[in-house]
């Protein structure tokens, strides 16, 4: 029985993508497919792929049904049109299969084909997504089509002045304003219903305990799971990759390989390293070019049979660069190993569609997404909850002890121990209904507009150097003026009023890449304006200029 056919590369589903890349993976090397390959199927049940960005694309891409961020799939140097349809439909698939096997389709020459080179066919696309954005927005000319103006009341945070400065809030990386809609429904919380959950024959524990589910189920819709209980509440992102590496820690041997890339936040390194130095496991890092994009060929290079996880971040917190995670996902499917996405930097960005990924865990914190400190959430797949075991015992986390034996309760709440964040559960189910409310689709469009104006206005300055110029990326503006100090620039963008960051962001590795310790660090979110942005380049061009940092 072959699967419905996606009408489009950005509807096909990761376990599409696996199977057809696995069979022309299989074609290219001319040895069969992995025998992990999870849907081994006849070419002729594989469904037909039409241009990546047909007529129409940018309207197509901006409904619901067609999520225009982030890229979903590189499009092929050879892409066709829609009206030029090509004689073979897996043309550019086939491209793009033999470009990373570094295969050249056209000559069948075994030489390198440089994906990630200058790829006019890429740049192509991210011509498309300016033509998305402008689509939804109404573009540059009609700027106040987001009303931005309505959404900042909604942060009372943002109405202040710092240094007798209106506050221009451009650390949305580090940690994102709350809306009074968050703060509201945490005070309302703690004033009306404050109980402990899942115990208690009373009414404040049936109420509390409500509340905390129905925030599990919001956040598994937010993130398109399955099912509420695939939902498991944590800390943060680094809780939640500390979970991961813990649960899953039981079925990884010595020379077993975990595979990282270079723009990983030390949160997806260190738990990975813990878990290497434990079990004998080794660390594989897919580089970065000099754009700061994954490179493509490299990572399909490092994935083998040992391969047995990979975790990547959906957005570099450094760099700004989305990486292909439904790519990625798929190519470290075809080898059988499981996948985690790091979504500290997406969710706030652009919709997300965890079965659409098809990874095994996506992990976010809720600080990053308008939502309190102190919560976050791993989506993991009900297949993969099932190998995962407790990492830390307590109440709430069993169906039965005694002092011979435990017996665990089912998930969610087996990786529950103890008494949860109850109220900032809540407050960040609250937060993801606000985000919901805007549009993810509307809010990806606005950020763009946003990061192509302070891309311009910061990349014109003289002096100052940007690193981070991926072709897919959130609003992240990492910079430095070559012999000023990170930290003096970012005191005087304070003394404007300016709160940027400035340091290593928790990300080394990514920054050493580009021969760096440090950069200063804006980046955005949808409240902030033109005008703020134009300020900011304002004062870093007066920086570069000479004067006083
Ligand atoms: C990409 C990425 N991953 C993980 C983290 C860690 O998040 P948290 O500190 O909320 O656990 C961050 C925080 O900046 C991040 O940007």
């Amino acid at each position: 029985m072959s699967a419905p056919l996606p009408e489009s590369i950005h509807e096909a589903t990761a376990a599409d993508l696996t199977r057809i890349a696995t069979r022309l993976i299989a074609e290219a090397t001319g040895s069969p497919p992995p025998a992990v390959s999870p849907l081994p199927v006849a070419m002729a049940d594989l469904p037909s792929l039409p241009a990546a960005f047909p007529a129409g694309g940018a309207e197509r891409m901006c409904s619901p049904k067609a999520a225009p961020f982030p890229l979903s799939f590189p499009p092929a140097p050879n892409q066709h049109t829609a009206e030029e349809a090509p004689a073979d439909p897996y043309a550019g698939l086939r491209s793009f299969v033999s470009r990373i096997r570094g295969i050249d389709a056209a000559t069948g020459d075994r030489r390198a084909a440089g994906l990630h080179g200058r790829d006019p066919s890429l740049d192509a696309a991210s011509a498309a997504i300016r033509a998305a954005a402008v689509a939804v927005t109404g573009g540059p000319a009609r700027y106040g089509a987001f009303d931005v103006e309505g959404v900042r009341r909604d942060f009372p945070v943002l109405h202040q002045t710092i240094n007798g400065k209106p506050l221009a809030w451009f650390d949305n990386a580090a940690t994102t304003q709350k809306p009074r809609q968050v703060i509201e429904a945490i005070a309302r919380y703690y004033a009306t219903d404050n109980s402990n959950i899942h115990r208690g024959a009373h009414t404040l524990a049936a109420r509390s305990t409500d509340a905390y589910e129905g925030a599990r189920a919001t956040v598994q819709r937010f993130l398109g799971g399955a099912s509420p209980e695939e939902i498991i509440f944590v800390r943060g992102t680094t809780e939640g990759i500390n979970l991961v590496a813990n649960a899953c820690g039981a079925g990884i041997r010595a020379g077993d390989e975990i595979v990282l890339t270079e723009v990983e936040h030390h949160a997806n390194i260190v738990p990975w390293q813990m878990l290497a130095e434990r079990t004998g496991a080794v660390i594989r890092v897919v580089p970065i070019d000099d754009r700061g994009e994954v490179i493509l060929e490299a990572y399909a290079a490092l994935l083998g049979a040992r391969t047995k996880i990979v975790a990547i971040t959906h957005a570099s917190n450094s760099l700004g660069t989305i990486l292909p995670v439904e790519t990625m996902t798929g190519m470290a499917k075809a080898h059988g190993a499981r996948v985690l996405v790091d979504g500290a930097q997406s969710v706030s960005h652009f919709p997300v569609d965890v079965r659409r990924i098809g990874c095994d865990f996506y992990v976010f914190s809720g600080h990053k997404i308008f939502g309190p400190t102190g919560i976050g959430a791993v989506w993991a797949s009900t297949e993969a909850q099932a190998s995962m075991q407790p990492w830390q015992g307590g109440g709430n986390m069993i169906r039965d002890v005694t002092f011979a034996k435990t017996v665990y309760a089912d998930p969610p709440a087996k990786f529950e121990a103890g008494t949860p964040n109850i109220a900032d559960a809540i407050g960040l189910a609250a937060a993801l209904d606000y985000v919901t409310s805007l549009g993810r689709e509307r809010i990806a469009a606005q950020e763009h507009l946003l990061l192509e104006h302070a891309t311009a206005r910061l990349g014109a300055i003289p002096g100052v150097r940007l690193v981070g110029t991926a072709r897919a990326k959130v609003g992240v503006l990492s910079f430095v003026i070559p012999g000023r100090d990170v930290i003096e620039i970012g005191r005087a963008l304070d003394r404007e009023g300016m709160a940027v960051r400035a340091g290593h962001h928790c990300a080394q590795p990514s920054l050493r890449h580009f021969g760096l310790e440090a950069t200063v660090r804006p980046s955005l979110a949808f409240y902030n304006t033109i005008e703020e942005i134009d300020r900011l380049a304002a004062a870093v061009a007066g920086i570069a200029r000479g004067r006083p940092a």
